[in-house]
């Protein structure tokens, strides 16, 4: 057995999503990817921060031509519930018109981000636009949504790890594990 980290002290004590779970997903989910998008060139753009691990990770899993932008938003502030106001930090560098967009996410919650930069990169005159996302808590959608590629399902639970945050700390844990309530209640 691995030691397990300082920081998992903060954690439930079952993790939700060990590494090789998310592993086994991402690798699934890039085969399904590959063949879905067969003769494409994408355009896949990773939504940061909390995205980045599963980025990283699905991207090379994905056996097509590709190019990669970033873009950051926040609809978090440091709370633990949707705002409902999402804002741009960092826009793409490269313009999506024309293009076969993937949108690459961590989680899909209320679905106010994803609603919003869908509509966003529409209105850009992306040819096409999907999303992958890694998880979903389908119980506490607030607006419709449909995405493409789903991880997981998960009850609705503060999850950090593999990118997710609470006030930006945890994002380097491998696993996914649900947040202990005293941690973000003090
Ligand atoms: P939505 O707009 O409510 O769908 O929220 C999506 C964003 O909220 C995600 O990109 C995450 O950054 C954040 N988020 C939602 N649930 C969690 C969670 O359980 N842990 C960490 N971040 C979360
Ligand atoms: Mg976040």
């Amino acid at each position: 057995m691995e030691e397990k980290r300082a920081t998992y002290a903060d954690l439930k004590d079952d993790l939700l999503l060990t590494k090789e779970q998310i592993a086994r997903r991402v690798q699934e989910m890039g085969k399904q990817i590959t063949s879905d998008f067969a003769g494409k060139d994408l355009t896949v753009i990773c939504i940061l921060k909390g995205a980045v691990m599963f980025f990283v990770d699905l991207v090379r899993e994905i056996d097509l031509p590709m190019t990669m932008d970033f873009m950051a938003i926040s609809s978090y502030g440091s709370a633990t519930k949707s705002s409902g106001v999402v804002r741009i930090l960092k826009d793409l560098d490269k313009p999506v018109n024309g293009k076969d967009v993937l949108i690459i996410e961590d989680i899909v919650d209320s679905g106010m981000t994803l609603s919003f930069l869908k509509e966003n990169l529409l209105s850009r005159g992306a040819a096409s636009l999907h999303i992958a996302t890694l998880l979903d808590k389908p119980e506490r959608r607030r607006v419709p949504l449909h995405v493409d590629y789903f991880g997981f399902t998960i009850p609705d639970e503060f999850v950090v790890g593999y990118g997710l945050d609470y006030d930006e700390r945890y994002r380097n844990l491998p696993d996914i594990g649900v947040l202990k309530p005293e941690v973000y209640r003090k």
